[in-house]
């Protein structure tokens, strides 16, 4: 039997695959498009494998990928393919409609066909990892998100991600397709493009830059370390419920402001500047971000409860051990932080 796992050259879809490779041999079909977020780089110690397939294929490629779940005898679809990056949503919001609605509609017609046709292994699944931001935002005294809760999509990406949910959610009520929602509240790690926070602050300060806070930097986010993820996603597609979703969270709610001063410290101890001073000075509040969610959090109560997983990272240890990978892996951060990626700081920050 093989998976087929969609954007598997992004930050978590890598992380999920070097880690599936950590527990055994099943075979891997990763198909991604190869934007600017994926970077096969992340996979070179996987490569060779003989397990392991790479297919240049976009998610909206309904024949071909058809083709792969026959041919392959795959068993389960876990799709990561997105536009993922909420100021990306805010500054062309087209893109996150075509890939995360479009592309993810053409995703499940091949799913259903190879399903419906019988070919399909009778355990067949198929999981749509999603976020907690199409939840909306919490006020400082709410309880986390649950499931049961309404969608309330505030940004492009979140109302993208939302649309692409309800899909799925379709798919399995009207034609019996087994599907498995996911939720999870943001991740860092090793592999994370750094547009988004953590990785940007970690770079910005190593290369002397100011370290952006939207607003007053007091928005809460609830952090998970990769790998965990990848583990409840794991243990999902494995004991999971076709029908049911799942809400995953780190129960590690920090404000940004908090998560910057962290990684300055842990920098500060690590990488000494020559001046004596803090990496904290480079801290500059900038404009906000429009709409910007002020809270998310999330109950995980119903994966801990039915299917017995828990984070096992603490975020002190989780974000040491990733300003360490930044550290040690310079010429990947190098080679992501190419011409596209100048530009796209050089607006956005402009
Ligand atoms: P990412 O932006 O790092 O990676 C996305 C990958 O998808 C890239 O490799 C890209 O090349 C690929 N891709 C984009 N469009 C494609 C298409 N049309 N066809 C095939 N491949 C395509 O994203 P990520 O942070 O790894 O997130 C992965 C998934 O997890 C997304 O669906 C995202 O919504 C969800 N998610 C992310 C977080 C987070 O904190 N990063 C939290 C919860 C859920
Ligand atoms: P981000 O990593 O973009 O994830 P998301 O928007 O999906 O939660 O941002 C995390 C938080 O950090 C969010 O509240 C926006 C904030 N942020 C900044 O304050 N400055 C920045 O330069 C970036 C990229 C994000």
């Amino acid at each position: 039997m093989t998976i087929l796992v969609t954007g598997g050259a992004g930050f978590i879809g890598s992380n999920f695959i070097l880690d599936w490779f950590e527990q055994g041999p099943e075979p891997v079909l990763n198909i991604d498009k190869l934007t600017y977020a994926g970077n096969l780089q992340n996979l070179a110690t996987v490569s060779a494998r003989k397990q392991y397939f790479f297919f240049r294929i976009g998610i909206e490629e309904t024949s071909k990928i058809r083709r792969l779940l026959g041919a392959h005898n795959v068993r389960a679809i876990i799709n990561f393919a997105a536009e993922s990056h909420v100021d990306r949503s805010i500054a062309g919001p087209e893109a996150f409609f075509q890939t995360n609605v479009i592309g993810t509609l053409k995703l499940l017609e091949a799913a259903r066909e190879y399903w419906t046709s019988g070919e399909a292994p009778k355990d067949f699944r198929f999981l749509q990892v999603s976020t907690d931001e199409v939840y909306g935002s919490l006020q400082p005294d709410e309880p986390g998100f649950r499931e049961s809760d309404a969608f309330e999509p505030n940004s492009p990406y979140a109302a993208s991600k939302a649309g692409s949910d309800h899909i799925v959610r379709a798919y399995g009520e009207t034609y019996g397709l087994p599907v498995l929602i996911t939720h999870c509240s943001n991740n860092y790690g090793p592999f994370q493009f750094p547009e988004k926070l953590i990785p940007l602050v970690i770079l910005n300060a190593l290369g002397g830059k100011s370290l952006p806070l939207y607003g007053d930097g007091q928005q809460v986010r609830d952090w998970l370390y990769v790998s965990d993820h990848c583990d409840a996603l794991n243990r999902v597609l494995s004991d999971g419920q076709p029908g049911e979703t799942y809400n995953i969270g780190g129960n590690s709610e920090r404000t940004n402001l908090t998560v910057v001063h962290t990684i300055c410290a842990i920098l500060d101890g690590l990488r000494p500047l020559a001046s004596g001073k803090s990496y904290a000075e480079q801290i500059a509040f900038v404009r906000d971000r429009p709409g910007h969610d002020r809270r998310y959090a999330i109950d995980a109560s119903k994966l801990a409860r039915t299917l017995q997983w828990s984070p096992r990272t603490s975020f002190e240890g989780g974000i040491r051990r990733t300003v360490e990978w930044y550290l040690a892996n310079p010429a990947w951060t190098t080679s992501v932080t190419s011409g596209e990626y100048r530009e796209w700081v050089a607006r956005q920050y402009a």
